[in-house]
């Protein structure tokens, strides 16, 4: 199977946890558009969306499936996106295309995260994919020395902004022993909006495509 046959087949496989009158939260990338194609097919069956990103919101919108205002929602009990990395602790990487903050989010508001990737993505230590750090422009090269000091590489995204007006930084060649402390450390560095790890709320789910099917990990 190539890559895109199996981000569909764990995009459908995540199709099965939309119930009836939700709402449901939808995230970004190559793997969440499969999931979003997907939901098409049923947005009868839902309320409405909340999406993570402009990207995912143009594309529901484009089904004809309405994208709704988190602050109008409360909480929802579904989430569903892809990631960059995961372990099998479904600690997880994300933030490759950007759009971590609001994915990050949704997440946090979300009663169920179901992870969506195909096999490539499980690692054994997180960290080979640069880490993403949303930071605040001014912040820029304050956060960056920051990162030097907790030992990472950080490299600027070059002409890339984000959906909330912010640069990114990424991290190169981490081996990330210790994802939740690395997640808190970051977060407090002044300037920093956001980080890529999804440790402290890392996935509940994660639908993992191989070529033997559909795993599910919990
Ligand atoms: C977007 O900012 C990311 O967090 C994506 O969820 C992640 O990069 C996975 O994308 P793909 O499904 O395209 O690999």
């Amino acid at each position: 199977m190539t890559q895109d046959e199996l981000k569909k087949a764990v995009a459908e496989a995540a199709l099965e946890y939309v119930e009836s009158g939700m709402i449901v939260g939808v995230g970004t990338g190559s793997t969440a558009n499969f999931f979003i194609d997907g939901l098409a097919g049923m947005k009868g069956k839902i309320d409405g969306t909340v999406a993570s990103s402009e990207a995912s919101a143009d594309r529901l919108r484009g089904h004809g499936i309405e994208v709704m205002d988190l602050n109008q929602t409360g909480d929802l009990q579904l989430y569903v996106d892809g990631a960059d990395e995961s372990t099998r602790h479904l600690h997880l990487i994300k933030g490759g295309g950007g759009a971590l903050t609001r994915e990050k989010i949704v997440a946090a508001a979300s009663e169920k995260f179901v992870c969506i990737a195909d096999e490539s993505k499980l690692v054994d230590t997180l960290g080979a994919f640069p880490l993403p750090v949303e930071v605040i422009p001014m912040a820029r090269s304050y956060v960056a020395r920051e990162i030097v000091k907790l030992g990472g590489q950080p490299v600027l995204r070059e002409g890339f902004t984000t959906d909330n007006g912010n640069v990114i930084l990424d991290i190169q060649n981490m081996t990330i022993l210790d994802p939740v402390e690395l997640e808190t450390a970051l977060n407090h560095i002044t300037g920093v909006v956001t980080n890529g790890l999804f440790a402290r709320r890392g996935a509940n789910v994660l639908l993992l495509g191989t070529e033997s099917g559909v795993e599910v990990l919990k």
